[in-house]
């Protein structure tokens, strides 16, 4: 390009012509007074421990890895912390992310026998001065600090992957309908943002496949300023578009939530050859105002609330071509 074809770039790009440069975030609501919680998939019981930490004046930083650590106990569930589903060896392995309104962060992978992944990535960032900590090393430092090891398999796990394995079908497709990773965003009466998400993965997985939910920018990423998003689906699809920093991004360039959450679903089905058809993803997101929003790929995706108005449920908004 030479200066001329620059020069002429630029200006128009500085007049915001065409391109979305116009658009930036601000601040319309300096002091919410109030609080709330935001969580992917149905998960009321997770989302009123969260209020209850926010409602009296509590962090949003305890009040993320209290709520995600009831997912974790939560047996029936079948994709976070004890219960989840194993990897094709029929190994339980969790990974979990943190990040603070600081923009600090941690996070474990491929952590065994430890169901509160969610606590140990929060000591990571608090104890370590590393961001990650992997496999048998992860497990070594949560013993360290005081965690006692459990077997996370039971019996309905073991059975429907003793199950699976008599065809042993390798078709990494996460639920559509019903309950994955948990997400979770919240916003305290300080007005600062701290976001989680916490999962055992995609069922079946090769052994030592790590998905996006550990990963800062992918499976979450909170930005004080502007506001948190937090993902849930095939983490493969979304570790290629480091979808939960776009949002970020494009919040910070003055997207609503839901229009921040639906480009980067956009992103996901508009690649070449994407076969978005046969999984799902699903994003939420906070910005600094309290507004929130989500968008999916496909039908059947919901997220929780719980602000001044109560709990509740919502169905998300989904990729209309389908
Ligand atoms: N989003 C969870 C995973 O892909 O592991």
């Amino acid at each position: 390009m030479d200066r001329r074809s620059f020069i002429k770039r630029t200006g128009v790009a500085s007049l915001g012509i065409g391109l979305n440069y116009h658009k930036t975030f601000s601040v319309t609501k300096n002091n919410i007074s109030n609080p709330l919680v935001i969580a992917t998939w149905n998960v009321k019981n997770a989302t009123e421990k969260a209020w209850q930490i926010l409602s009296k004046k509590g962090n949003s930083l305890d009040a993320i890895e209290q709520g995600c650590m009831v997912e974790e106990s939560n047996e029936q569930g079948q994709s976070v912390g004890i219960g989840g589903l194993p990897d094709r060896d029929g190994n339980v392995t969790l990974d979990a992310c943190i990040m603070n309104h600081k923009g600090d962060c941690g996070s474990v992978v491929y952590l065994k026998n430890i169901k509160h992944a969610i606590s140990i990535a929060r000591l990571v960032m608090e104890k370590t001065p590393h961001v990650i900590l992997a496999g048998d090393g992860a497990k070594k430092f949560a013993l360290s600090m005081g965690f006692k090891e459990e077997n996370l398999l039971t019996e309905k796990s073991k059975t429907d992957w003793i199950n699976w394995k008599k065809k042993e079908k390798y078709k990494p497709i996460i639920n559509i309908e019903n309950h994955d990773t948990i997400g979770m965003l919240a916003i305290d009466k300080n007005n600062n943002i701290s976001g989680g998400c916490t999962t055992s993965g995609l069922a079946y997985k090769m052994q030592g496949r790590v998905g996006d939910s550990p990963i800062i920018g992918s499976g979450l990423y909170i930005d004080n300023e502007i506001g948190g998003a937090v993902a849930t689906g095939l983490g493969e699809e979304v570790l290629k578009t480091v979808g939960s920093f776009l949002i970020v991004e494009l919040m910070r360039q003055g997207y609503s939530p839901t229009e921040a959450c639906k480009i980067a679903i956009q992103r996901i089905v508009n690649k070449p050859g994407s076969n978005y058809k046969n999984f799902q993803v699903g994003y939420i997101a906070v910005n600094k105002n309290g507004d929130t929003g989500s968008y999916a790929i496909q039908k059947g995706f919901s997220m929780t609330k719980y602000d001044k108005n109560g709990n509740k449920n919502i169905s998300s908004l989904f990729f209309e071509k389908i």
